[in-house]
């Protein structure tokens, strides 16, 4: 009897629970919208790890917050991007750790509101090669609960914001690498989601491609919280509000990238070319980089130092054809901080 009355007892603080547990998020994904507005937090990683079945340590540790606008994950191939970024989504289990989306926890009970709010565009988004653009935003639709009406319309609608209009009848097989990835991120955004997580979404694309994908992201990102990663410098350094500087799976520094660029790199770049013989070591100048052209000096004090390189240049035998002084990026920051020299940079 005992034993029937506790096993009742148990089953009903598990029901209670369960309905607790409901009600709470009915509640807040209610009021979702509005208090999302009020907080600058939307997306907040915790301590999160991934260890792949083969062993790797893809990411050991990561934890940010990211509020509305760019948040740039910045790093080579393999410091951890994709895994970080497939795990904020909720399309990769994390080993150990969390990420909540306005609260809610996209890997615990609430899973299902939290992922309605978040947008993901992989890098390789999967498209039914068959089916034209539209037909592909539809389908993307349906899988995300919209109806066929719903996802036609907006479907319409976002392929006009990417200028793709006259492509909504081309095969996806058939179209650029450029036009993919707008696809791509206009798939992402059918739900007009709230956050939208973009891995890599420029890669692949030639420099006016990636800025003119970049500059509609940027305005988008007026409204909405975009968490996106590049192995490039000057894309994060143009486009992000915040960086995330990710190394060997870890987030080794953060900030704006004036912020990261006072802090880990002062100072001036100096660019010395010409036909150089040697590289003379010259008081307050660091060598970043040199080769038969071309060194590269970092100097705090760049008035002062340049006539001492110029001129240990020129004993040293050089030829010095032509100088530029220029502010660091956060290519500089990356080798500063890692040693690792990034693309762009
Ligand atoms: N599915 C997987 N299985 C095993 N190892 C993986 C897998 N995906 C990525 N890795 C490894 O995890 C590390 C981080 O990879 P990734 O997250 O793709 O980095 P990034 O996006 O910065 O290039 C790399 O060493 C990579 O080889
Ligand atoms: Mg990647």
């Amino acid at each position: 009897m005992e034993c029937i009355v506790f096993r009742l007892l148990f089953l009903y603080s598990i029901l209670w629970k369960t309905e607790f547990h409901t009600v709470l998020n009915e509640a807040a994904a209610n009021n979702i919208r509005g208090w999302l507005e009020g907080v600058l937090v939307i997306v907040e990683a915790v301590d999160l790890v991934k260890i792949y079945r083969n062993g790797v340590k893809a990411v050991d540790g990561v934890s940010f917050e990211a509020g509305p606008g760019i948040t740039m994950l910045m790093g080579p191939n393999g410091s951890g991007k994709t895994t970080t970024l497939s795990m904020v989504a909720g399309a990769l289990k994390p080993t150990s750790g969390s990420v909540y989306i306005g609260g809610l926890d996209v890997w615990g009970r609430e899973w299902r509101r939290a992922r309605s709010l978040v947008g993901f565009a992989p890098q390789n988004m999967p498209f039914k090669e068959r089916l034209n653009a539209l037909e592909n935003l539809v389908w993307h639709g349906l899988i995300k609960g919209m109806s066929i009406r719903e996802s036609k319309r907006r479907g319409r609608e976002l392929l006009e914001v990417f200028g793709m209009e006259d492509h909504a009848g081309f095969m996806v097989g058939k179209l650029s690498g450029g036009l993919r990835r707008r696809l791509s991120i206009a798939a992402a955004l059918l739900g007009d989601p709230d956050v939208l997580v973009l891995d890599e979404p420029t890669s692949g694309l030639d420099p006016a491609a990636r800025r003119s994908l970049w500059r509609r992201l940027r305005s988008l990102a007026g409204e909405k919280c975009v968490v996106a990663s590049t192995h490039i410098a000057s894309d994060a350094e143009e486009n992000a509000g915040k960086v995330l500087v990710f190394h060997k799976g870890r987030i080794v520094a953060e900030g704006s990238p004036e912020e990261l660029v006072e802090k880990y790199s002062p100072g001036s770049v100096i660019v010395v070319e010409g036909r150089i013989t040697g590289v003379p070591e010259v008081d307050e100048a660091s060598v970043v980089k040199s080769s038969g052209e071309r060194v590269v000096y970092m100097a705090r004090d760049p008035d002062t130092v340049l006539p001492r390189i110029i001129e240990a240049m020129v004993r040293a035998g050089s030829r010095v054809e032509r100088v530029e002084v220029r502010k660091p990026g956060l290519g500089e920051v990356y080798l500063r901080l890692t040693g690792v020299r990034l693309e762009g940079a």
